[in-house]
């Protein structure tokens, strides 16, 4: 397989809002990255990559851009900016940033001007329709709940929003459209010399024509709006590879929701042009229900195995993975598919992380991960930030499907904000995170689980992953490695090999509290252990595998 610096890098997400604030106003900020850089060059991280940090009404923390060339004011300035990548690149790391062009702000000038009336030139830089007998063009529900329609009252049309009402779709069937968005990221990278982009809902930009239905099913409130992997997608992105992503030595991640692995060989495929990977949704999918991620489901062992491993195949040599468990938009990892409780966390931390980052891909890390960050235990929707959870708790507990206290419940396990609290950096108050009122609640339990803390202790998950990040650089098994699971329909263990040449390696994982025997098998008797969580020295015939243990074993 071809070698290249992004299959080979870690990447750490950033969500700024949360990061770090230098100012006191209680909202994270770019001097605030600057001043933690060194925290994230001991991890050994290789990529940055930013959450929208350009100029926003924060209907959506940022996913609503109104100037994709200036800076969000609370975050700082361009001179902030130029700073923070000067440190970027001065410690040998990558910028990416993210690219939000499936929609803008109801406050970009494009739509300020598109709204006002049908003859404006930027009219159909958006997607207008008349109503039908009073009511939206169609059925399709946005993803933040409600129609994906907003009536305007100017010209009496609606518009479609698949996000929330001040998140208009842009229309990229308008070449002019196409052309602005792609002069503007060859601005970051030409003139800012940014590393590459990730793509907020990429897979969304081309919509079907003529708008058709969505099926209704009997539990929907509306019809969903099925716009994934349109008909133009793939055209729209070799347009968008040739007029910018190939002039410049870049990453690019592609956010696809409603992607298949047929869809991935062609957004990501190797000869493509397109892509270099993206991230699919199958696997966060799991522990979904009949009202979507609303519900107390765990993710079952079995099936989380067949579908990482699926995608492991399927791709090898032909397009590349994205690894992650954990971002904005996505409860904590260990408190989803772990265990957080004190006696178990930092042992359970461990097991997820290597589970994940010896597969083949590019690992994600999200911040707070490596510091086993958990969920927050939010006792009041006033709490709650996002504007995903307040919708749904509104529209679900209204419809009487779900009670207000099973929403609470739900939002608990599933709220985007568990992901978006502030970074824990030491027991100071606030967590170190600002000196000011922080915009959303500290977990509680940033006593215990901080930065400070973890980089003190040997034995912390943060060392354990800044293990498991120089191992990915010095093991070119672990980058580019076959992948085959063993054991597929056992409830506990997630066991795997890795193989290149004359290279095997061998990952057991205990996904719950129990120990469990497992027999290793006859060709690893004298392997080594490459890295595990507990103190193990050997692990050959018989082993117990103890509560959620993790064991790499290598035979050269
Ligand atoms: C996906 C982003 O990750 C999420 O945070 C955002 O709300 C939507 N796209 C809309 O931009």
């Amino acid at each position: 397989m071809e070698r290249a610096w992004w299959k080979e890098a870690v990447v750490y997400q950033i969500y700024p809002r949360s990061f770090m604030d230098s100012n006191g106003d209680g909202i994270g900020d770019l001097n605030g990255i600057t001043s933690r850089l060194d925290y994230l060059k001991e991890l050994g991280v290789d990529v940055i990559w930013l959450s929208p940090i350009y100029q926003s009404p924060n209907d959506d923390n940022g996913y609503d851009i109104s100037d994709y060339q200036a800076i969000m004011q609370e975050f700082g300035t361009m001179e902030d900016f130029d700073r923070m990548i000067e440190g970027i690149h001065q410690r040998g790391m990558k910028l990416v940033m993210d690219l939000v062009v499936n929609h803008t702000s109801d406050e970009h000038p494009w739509f300020v001007e598109s709204r006002k009336d049908k003859e404006n030139p930027y009219r159909d830089f958006y997607i207008w329709r008349e109503g039908k007998d009073g009511k939206a063009p169609n059925n399709w529900g946005s993803y933040f709940s409600g129609s994906a329609w907003q009536y305007d009252e100017a010209t009496d049309m609606y518009y479609l929003h698949l996000f929330s009402k001040k998140q208009p779709d842009l229309n990229w069937e308008n070449s002019k459209v196409r052309e602005n968005v792609f002069s503007m990221m060859n601005w970051w990278c030409a003139e800012k010399g940014i590393d590459g982009f990730r793509m907020d809902v990429i897979s969304l930009i081309s919509k079907r024509p003529g708008l058709p239905d969505g099926p209704k099913t009997p539990e929907a409130l509306y019809g969903y709006a099925d716009c994934a992997n349109g008909p133009r997608v793939h055209e729209f992105l070799k347009e968008m590879n040739q007029e910018v992503l190939s002039k410049y030595d870049l990453m690019t991640v592609g956010e696809a929701a409603g992607v298949t692995i047929e869809e991935a060989k062609r957004y990501a495929g190797f000869n493509e042009n397109e892509l270099n990977m993206v991230f699919h949704f199958e696997h966060v999918g799991l522990d979904g229900g009949k009202h979507g991620k609303w519900t107390d489901k765990r993710v079952p062992l079995v099936e989380f195995k067949k579908v990482m491993s699926d995608w492991q195949t399927e791709l090898d040599g032909k397009a590349w993975n994205s690894l992650y468990l954990s971002n904005h938009d996505q409860p904590r990892s260990l408190s989803r598919f772990g265990d957080d409780s004190p006696q178990y966390r930092v042992v359970c931390a461990k097991m997820l992380g290597t589970c994940l980052h010896m597969m083949q891909g590019t690992p994600y890390v999200y911040q707070g991960e490596e510091l086993g960050m958990t969920n927050m235990p939010f006792a009041d929707i006033s709490e709650v930030k996002d504007l995903d959870s307040i919708n749904a708790y509104h529209e679900l507990s209204e419809a009487g499907l779900i009670s207000k206290e099973d929403m609470m419940c739900f939002i608990r396990l599933k709220g985007r904000d568990n992901a978006r609290t502030p970074m824990q950096w030491d027991d100071s108050e606030n967590a170190g995170f600002t000196t000011g009122t922080p915009w959303i609640g500290v977990n509680p339990n940033y006593k215990e689980i901080n930065a400070k803390a973890a980089l003190a202790d040997e034995n912390s998950i943060f060392h354990y992953y800044r293990k498991l990040i120089a191992l990915r650089k010095e093991t070119p098994i672990i980058v580019y490695g076959h992948y085959a699971l063993l054991e597929p329909d056992h409830e506990s263990l997630y066991v795997y090999t890795r193989s290149l040449e004359e290279q095997k390696m061998l990952v057991i994982c205990n996904f719950t509290k129990e120990p469990v025997d497992y027999v290793i098998p006859e060709e690893f008797s004298g392997a080594k252990i490459l890295i595990t969580n507990y103190d193990r020295d050997e692990a050959k015939g018989t082993i117990e595998v103890k509560a959620y243990e993790a064991i790499v074993l290598m035979k050269e």
